[in-house]
């Protein structure tokens, strides 16, 4: 049974977290940062992914060997900042189906609303693996998951590159079966909802529209 909350500590993880905090990193370094660390995450994240044995041949004789079942696995990035960590996850498992969920919040009622959801069929056979690089309130993390399980998807991890005490505690109350994959648990949330200390916005940062 995975932990609701699993904080990956690894040296490389945290160098590389800390170089994308920095306020002076370029776009360019923070991008190829991400990359990286998205890397190593997409590692922890997939510890446990189901495996199948296929009949190889070495050089020498024959032997069944073991292979991750990618068509099993789905990725769904959240959109925009998703996409950042999307990319690493994928490099290391080409074969996994893709899916998209972009919501915006309504001004307004300050709910999360959907503007785009496209995800692979058979979720309810897959292991889905969310991402989104900042888990601050929680509630369009949450409201991601919802609509993934109302497509079926019944085993779910979450993964990001930082998360809020705030957006855990959400997440815990919406979602308890989805367990959450972080570099790190920062301190709290200010008054607009950024995630303190941080890093600013990822989506900005990552693609340099600030
Ligand atoms: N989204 C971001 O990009 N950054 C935060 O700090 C919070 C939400």
């Amino acid at each position: 049974m995975t932990d609701h909350l699993t904080i990956v500590t690894h040296p490389l993880v945290q160098h590389k977290l800390t170089l994308m905090r920095k306020k002076d990193t370029s776009t360019a370094s923070f991008r190829q940062l991400l990359r990286e660390i998205s890397l190593l995450l997409a590692y922890e994240v997939t510890r446990e992914l189901p495996m199948s044995m296929q009949r190889i041949e070495t050089p020498l004789t024959g032997m069944d060997a073991p292979l991750i079942e990618g068509k099993k696995l789905a990725l769904v990035s959240i959109l925009r900042a998703g996409n950042g960590l999307l990319d690493g996850v994928l490099e290391l498992i080409p074969a996994a189906r893709v899916g998209f969920v972009g919501l915006y919040r309504d001004e307004e009622t300050l709910q999360p609303v959907q503007y785009y959801y496209k995800v692979p069929t058979g979720l309810d056979q897959r292991l889905v693996i969310a991402v989104d690089p900042m888990l601050a309130t929680g509630n369009s993390s949450a409201a991601a998951i919802e609509l993934l399980k109302k497509s079926g998807a019944k085993d779910i991890r979450f993964l990001c590159l930082l998360a809020a005490p705030e957006g855990v505690a959400r997440m815990k109350e919406a979602h308890p079966d989805v367990p959450i994959f972080t570099a790190a648990l920062d301190e709290r949330l200010n008054e607009k909802g950024y995630i303190v200390p941080g890093l600013g916005d990822a989506g900005d940062r990552m693609y340099g529209t600030k």
